[in-house]
């Protein structure tokens, strides 16, 4: 029988030509920040979001880092229009490059990221990101990870706008790469935060 539970119905299922149009709230965002790459040091240096959509990750991300860069390959009224993988970004232009791709997309952004970025990559994807043989040998085998930080809350992502009350039966990760700290990867968790990192201003719709 077809499981039509809320939760799982609000799975990702786009298609190939689709977006992915599908905003982070911004406690994931500050969670990254608080609980997996820590937020010292941070207000000396810049960070491009080169994904950004409405800005539900750029606005957070303001909040810690001395500058922020914008964009996305499709007009949502917040950055530039620039297409992340064909824009030429000169290698080594931003010190983080930190973003919630689309995830059909997602290898091909963790790539193109690794070249702009100075100091680190952060990339918000879906848990199974870690799977496929397909990724291993483009990704995990020659540049693994420094951190794989499971989200023990769910992150619930709705299509084209932000919902405090969405439910989703997808597990999320942030996966990151600290250039200067190429190590063996840790495993770790996002602990329970949203509570703490959640404000009411993030859903006033922009
Ligand atoms: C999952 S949404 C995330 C939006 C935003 N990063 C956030 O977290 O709220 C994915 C975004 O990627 C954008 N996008 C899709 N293909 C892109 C590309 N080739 N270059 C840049 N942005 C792209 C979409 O327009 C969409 O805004």
């Amino acid at each position: 029988m077809q499981n039509t539970s809320h939760a799982v119905m609000a799975q990702r299922h786009e298609t190939a030509d689709s977006p992915d149009d599908f905003p982070t709230p911004p406690w994931a965002t500050r969670a990254l920040i608080e609980h997996v790459v820590g937020p010292a040091g941070l207000t000396d240096l810049s960070c491009l979001e080169p994904a950004c959509g409405r800005g539900y990750m750029s606005r957070p991300l303001m909040e810690y880092f001395g500058t922020v860069q914008s964009s996305d390959a499709h007009h949502y009224g917040y950055g530039p229009v620039r297409d992340f993988l064909r824009y030429p970004f000169e290698a080594l232009s931003h010190d983080w490059v930190i973003t919630n791709p689309p995830f059909r997309l997602a290898e091909e952004f963790v790539n193109r990221a690794l070249t702009v970025a100075r100091v680190g990559v952060a990339i918000l994807a879906r848990t199974v990101f870690l799977e496929s043989a397909g990724r291993y040998e483009d990704i995990f085998l020659p540049s693994p990870p420094t951190k794989f930080a499971q989200f023990v809350e769910r992150v619930p992502m709705v299509k084209g706008r932000l919902d405090r009350k969405a439910s989703t039966a997808t597990g999320y990760a942030w996966f990151v790469w600290e250039k200067q700290a190429m190590t063996t990867p840790r495993l770790m968790w996002v602990p329970p935060c949203r509570k703490s990192l959640e404000r009411d201003a993030d859903y006033v719709a922009s």
